[in-house]
């Protein structure tokens, strides 16, 4: 039977990890999958992961099987730093998911039971797996414009303009913040104006949050999702703790819907569980039990708030240093786009021709569309990185 099967393609962002690790280039430099580095270019386990896990070491009883929801102290906790207190938790159900795109996978197919007719509309460009991801659970998606490739800015108007058209029902998936790949987000009053649309037209809401804390910091990178469930029946929230808790390969996340109420909470909570029993029957557990252990200690979470200040803050320095190393050496050319946006990610705004140059030619890897992971940058390669750039550009 499988001789029917054509390879299929390398992933657009994992298949740059085997080609950067295969490169015996010493000053290659890897701005490919979204992972946060040290400035001596590491991923470490972070510090409170560490102590965490310690304890589950000495304290932990059992690994039975845990229920489709998962852990409930890690669902209430995710639950509250999501929404604080936005909205009637009567209406909330959250569970627990094997990282956001197990997140993403069960709401596709909630989706596709409540409503199989619907639309989800996302932005262009989005991360390069949601549309694989929610197109091969079944779901028809569409695009609204997000990005200005000429000026780098949001086209909030267009985007507005389309989301007039959509019909009522249908879903807007947007990027609670650090949009993956532009890392542009709508302003506050942006959102507002997003909302509002969203309400005039019946719109749901789905909104997936994988970088809470990479922007402005936990609250601040909540604001979109928290305005908007105070204002809409329904809701999608998709959570990631593969970034700000450092937890990439153990799948961490979370699934949460708002409902219309209480009554019509249970029922889509009885199908959420029946989606995940049919899927991976149960999620993992060690992640999550360490983010539930960090979240529920004082102190524990106000150390990982610390954690969490540090990476933001390396990712934005390093946008500015190659901002200003690209501006000595290029100076026709405007990059204030890399110090405009916020996250992991921006494009760099080259062609593809000069993102495989900048490959073949220098060892320095990024998405074909130019997007970049800023913290590959650091303080020793910024200097070669912004020479190769201005070699191609
Ligand atoms: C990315 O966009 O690089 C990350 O979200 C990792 C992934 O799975 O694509």
């Amino acid at each position: 039977m499988f001789e029917t099967l054509e390879p299929a393609p390398a992933d657009a962002i994992l298949g740059l990890i085997t080609e950067h690790a295969n490169d015996p280039r010493p000053q290659k430099i890897d701005l490919g999958v979204g992972v946060f580095r040290t400035a001596e270019g590491e991923t470490p386990v972070l510090d409170v992961v560490k102590i965490a896990e310690q304890r589950l070491v000495d304290t932990q009883r059992s690994k039975a099987y845990i229920g489709t929801a998962g852990d409930p102290s890690f669902n209430a906790a995710m639950q509250t730093m999501t929404f604080a207190d936005a909205v009637d938790t009567d209406r909330l159900m959250t569970i627990q998911a094997p990282g956001g795109s197990g997140s993403l996978r069960v709401a596709a197919s909630l989706i596709l039971r409540a409503r199989p007719d619907a639309t989800v509309w996302v932005s262009d460009p989005t991360w390069a797996n949601h549309i694989p991801l929610l197109g091969g659970a079944g779901l028809t998606l569409k695009p609204y414009p997000y990005y200005d490739t000429e000026k780098h800015v949001i086209r909030i108007d267009k985007m507005l303009e389309t989301l007039r058209q959509v019909p009522a029902g249908d879903l807007v998936l947007l990027h609670a913040c650090c949009h993956n790949p532009s890392g542009l987000d709508p302003s506050e009053d942006e959102w507002r104006a997003i909302a509002d649309v969203i309400v005039e037209r019946k719109l749901v809401p789905f909104i997936d949050m994988a970088y809470q804390g990479f922007a402005e910091g936990l609250n601040a990178d909540a604001f979109a999702v928290r305005h908007m469930a105070g204002l809409v029946p329904e809701m999608i929230v998709t959570n990631s703790c593969s970034k700000n808790f450092g937890l990439y390969r153990d799948r961490v996340g979370t699934l949460s819907i708002l409902s219309a109420d209480a009554t019509s909470r249970d029922t889509v909570y009885s199908q959420v569980n029946n989606v995940v029993r049919t899927i991976y029957s149960v999620p993992p557990d060690h992640g999550a039990v360490v983010v539930a252990t960090i979240l529920n200690d004082a102190e524990l979470k106000a150390a990982w708030r610390v954690e969490l200040a540090t990476m933001r803050a390396r990712l934005r320095e390093m946008r500015v240093l190659l901002n200003d190393a690209l501006e000595a050496r290029a100076p026709q050319h405007d990059f204030s786009h890399l110090v405009r946006a916020v996250g992991m990610f921006c494009f760099l705004g080259v062609t593809a021709d000069q993102v495989a140059r900048l490959k073949k030619d220098y060892g320095v890897y990024m998405v074909d569309s130019s997007r970049i992971n800023t913290a590959g940058i650091t303080a020793h390669n910024v200097n070669y990185l912004a020479d190769a750039i201005a070699a191609v550009l």
